[in-house]
């Protein structure tokens, strides 16, 4: 088995402050980096900024500023919102990071001598919303499908990437690895595009600065796609990060899965590099079905979401309440219902009885007596497949079983140890696989009852030791 694991999400746009749709993507690839490192991989999880481009010249520009100074001040923004998210990235990636930058224009030089470039003109739509090309034949009253804005008209001298010519090589790519692109309904989309037509598309703008220059026409700027894309691999370049290369998987949400399902393996194909071994889009969270975003002016801040319930409460919502791969809408009544149900009910609960108990009676060793390993299958198979909410659920299936336990043996009229003892242990077991999901719930309880968030401390038995009761987990909420 590959002992490391490379995990991404994509790089935000800085444009603004992060919502909950940029949260969902980071807290799912978070859970997967903690679930990783759970099983003692070695885990590269990065994460970041897409700083260039026409989008953040406007934006910066009707704020009065320089892209730079702009951007700048909005990176701490990112930065609080991850670790008040309880976010474990490794890398922190911009893509005005010189090191970024210089990578970038080696590839396109290399892509450049390889002949995969040319001089052209451009003519068509564009929706600097999206940083994207749409012909007539995407759009409806050229109208962006996203933004709901109507569409530029680019008429502009430009370099071409040669994408036709990979028509092949990408539809080989697809048939020998059906899992690159994850989900598979997706993969139907954009297999089926690929089939139909692939057009060669524009690499460079010389309308606006504010990008890297190509390093063979130093009067064109570098297309913002063809430069973010690249901060995967960028990120990599460091000495002690080249053997993560390639990502085993890239995690973005389903807006962007043409960029990095087919833009992506061609570039890469074409500067001789490997690719990644995964592609997987999730859904949107709606509003009344309309996508959350900063355009339709329904995105929930990252502090809103946060003090409805707590930070795991919010996290454990986002990845239990959809199937990971499907839109989901948002409502706090839904967050609320779950935090009060499940987490305050099942598992809070569980543990504040169970603590309470513990530090009255004292625990003494016993064979286990509920089984979890084959719940520790369930959800090593569900992680497998990407089966977030499943993997959930039957870590809360776990959960029921314990407290179904209690009640049948009803340790607190006997006071029996041996009993409280197998309790705990089964606990400690539902803790370590809810981890990466919980972080700071899991360390909670594990401190509560004296054991390690390790896969070691899965497979052995229980430490006895003197349990104090423990404090309120989640509050429930009117
Ligand atoms: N900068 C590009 C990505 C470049 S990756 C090489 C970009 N940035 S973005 O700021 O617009 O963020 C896009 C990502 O944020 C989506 O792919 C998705 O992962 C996440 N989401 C933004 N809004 C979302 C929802 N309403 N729902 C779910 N995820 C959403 O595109």
């Amino acid at each position: 088995m590959k002992n490391t694991f490379y995990i991404t999400t994509p790089i935000y746009y800085p444009n603004d402050v992060p919502h909950l749709g940029h949260a969902y993507t980071t807290i799912a690839a978070d859970m997967l980096a903690r679930w990783n490192r759970l099983l003692g991989k070695e885990v590269f999880f990065l994460t970041g900024t897409d700083e260039h481009g026409k989008k953040i010249e406007q934006t910066a520009k009707k704020a009065g500023k320089k892209p730079k100074e702009f951007i700048d001040a909005l990176i701490p923004e990112f930065k609080s919102a991850w670790k008040k998210l309880n976010i474990s990235y490794d890398k922190f990636i911009r893509t005005t990071d010189k090191e970024h930058e210089k990578v970038v224009q080696e590839v396109l030089q290399k892509v450049y001598d390889n002949g995969d470039i040319y001089k052209g003109k451009y003519e068509g739509y564009y929706c600097t919303g999206c940083e994207a090309y749409y012909t007539e034949k995407d759009v409806l009253n050229l109208k962006c499908p996203i933004h709901n804005r109507p569409l530029e008209f680019l008429k502009e001298e430009s370099y071409f990437f040669k994408l036709s010519k990979y028509q092949k090589f990408l539809l080989e790519l697809y048939k020998k690895n059906p899992n690159f692109i994850s989900p598979k309904n997706r993969a139907t989309e954009v297999i089926n595009r690929v089939k139909e037509d692939l057009k060669d598309f524009s690499i460079s703008r010389t309308s606006f600065e504010w990008g890297i220059p190509l390093p063979f026409d130093k009067k064109h700027v570098c297309y913002v796609w063809f430069d973010a894309l690249l901060n995967y691999y960028s990120a990599t370049r460091e000495k002690r990060r080249e053997k993560f290369w390639p990502a085993d998987l890239h995690l973005i949400g389903k807006d962007i899965l043409w960029f990095h399902t087919v833009y992506w393996p061609a570039m890469l194909k074409s500067a001789g590099l490997e690719l990644p071994n995964k592609v997987f889009a999730h859904g949107w969270w709606t509003v009344n079905s309309e996508k959350m975003g900063k355009s339709a002016g329904n995105a929930v801040k990252i502090d809103q979401l946060i003090n409805i319930a707590g930070v795991d409460s919010a996290r454990y919502f986002l990845l239990r309440e959809t199937s990971f791969g499907d839109d989901g809408d948002f409502s706090q009544e839904m967050l609320i219902e779950r935090n009060n149900n499940e987490l305050a009910n099942k598992l809070g609960n569980l543990v504040s009885r169970v603590s309470t108990l513990a530090e009255k009676y004292g625990l003494e060793k016993a064979p286990a007596y509920i089984e979890t390993t084959k719940f520790a299958h369930q959800v090593s198979e569900h992680f497998e497949k990407l089966e977030i909410d499943k993997a959930l659920h039957c870590i809360f299936t776990l959960i029921d079983e314990i407290n179904e336990y209690v009640q049948k043996t009803q340790p607190w009229k006997t006071g029996d140890k041996k009993v409280l003892y197998e309790i705990v242990s089964a606990i400690k077991d539902a803790t370590i696989l809810l981890s990466p999901f919980l972080p700071e719930t899991a360390e909670k309880i594990a401190k509560t009852f004296n054991f390690k968030l390790a896969w070691e401390a899965f497979e052995q038995p229980l430490k006895v030791s003197k349990i104090k009761k423990s404090e309120i987990l989640f509050r429930k909420i009117e």
